[in-house]
């Protein structure tokens, strides 16, 4: 499907108008932009086929890589997917939140074949946003949407960053400020019946853990998360990561208290606060890459927490950009 990119694009305040005009423009089958707490969204009806290629459209993404399902809960869920136990007990825990499930559609599960690629799995995620849940109790079905960035670029999180990705392929953005977290929802699915993290995110390993038990190490490739394999989160900016050092020219996004110095420098957090680095990470990208920064050193990150997910996005960043051919 081609897309007229000449739509034009309104931003409208994430108030009771804004969330009327919305849920109108899905119901009539196009896609809106509209925030959750991890990051924007780009969605559209997920049991339409038609709304959903406009998804997949707007961001110019692959069509065999599947989006998630936004749902209002469990009960709204398991209208679609299979349960397990742990499933359960991971939504009682983490719904509504920044946590998405991949789970076998069930035998009567009208979503769109297309918001899943074809497999038969569900991805689905009730998030906590209030926005994004309003608007899934004023729409009445499920929304299929991915980050609202176009593929293989920096997730938005704001509503000014989303209008700069999808600037006149979109009509609306509903505009709810910042995102909290700043981060995508965890991922996590199943293999053989036991859970794999198939992308750290919002959630850390360690919280996901202390509810269920460890997390079993990933066997094989049967189960995956499509988009996640290749240079990905790609700002314009070279990368280098792991910097103690900076080069001539280079911008620096430090982490924590630091001596080192630069032109252009961004600090994810000065406390050393993982939540709030992973809550900055994508606007600072953004940042120096409209300062036109070409190489960026950044510090090293632990990989506890919240890191893995950080330290995740700046690898798939600073991947060689020639390794495109997998992007969300
Ligand atoms: O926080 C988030 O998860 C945000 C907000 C908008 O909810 N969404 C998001 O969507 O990050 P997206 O499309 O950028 O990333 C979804 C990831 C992709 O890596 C995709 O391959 C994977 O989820 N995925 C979706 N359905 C899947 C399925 N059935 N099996 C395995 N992976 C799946
Ligand atoms: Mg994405």
């Amino acid at each position: 499907m081609t897309i007229e990119i000449s739509i034009k694009t309104k931003i409208a305040p994430g108030e009771a108008g804004g969330i009327a005009e919305a849920v109108r423009i899905l119901r009539s089958g196009e896609p809106v932009v509209f925030p959750t707490e991890t990051v924007y969204g780009l969605g559209a009806n997920a049991l339409d086929d038609q709304a959903v290629a406009k998804v997949f459209a707007a961001k110019d993404r692959p069509r065999f890589n599947p989006l998630i399902v936004h749902v209002r809960g469990w009960e709204d869920a398991i209208a679609y997917v299979e349960p397990n136990h742990v499933a359960a007990v991971l939504a009682g825990k983490f719904w509504p939140g920044p946590l998405t499930l991949v789970l076998n559609r069930n035998p009567h599960c009208p979503i769109s074949p297309l918001a899943s690629a074809g497999l038969d799995t569900v991805a689905v995620r009730a998030p906590s946003h209030p926005l994004t849940q309003a608007l899934l109790k004023a729409s009445g079905f499920p929304i299929a949407a991915p980050s609202a960035n176009r593929s293989g670029r920096l997730s938005p999180t704001s509503a000014e960053a989303a209008f700069h990705e999808l600037k006149g392929r979109v009509g609306l953005i509903l505009d709810g400020g910042m995102c909290q977290a700043g981060i995508e929802s965890t991922i996590i699915g199943f293999e053989n019946g036991a859970p794999v993290m198939l992308r750290p995110g919002a959630i850390a390993r360690e919280e996901i853990e202390a509810v269920i038990g460890p997390l079993e190490e990933r066997h094989s490739r049967i189960v995956s998360a499509p988009g996640m394999l290749a240079s990905h989160y790609a700002p314009a900016a070279r990368l280098r990561l792991n910097a103690s050092e900076v080069l001539p020219g280079e911008a620096l996004l430090a982490f924590g208290e630091t001596t080192l110095n630069a032109g252009v420098v961004c600090n994810l957090s000065l406390s050393g606060d993982l939540q709030e680095a992973a809550a900055n990470l994508f606007g600072m990208l953004r940042r120096l890459d409209d300062i036109g920064a070409v190489t960026i050193a950044v510090m090293p990150i632990p990989d506890t927490g919240l890191g893995e997910a950080i330290n995740d996005r700046l690898r798939r960043a600073a991947a060689p950009r020639d390794a495109h051919h997998d992007r969300t």
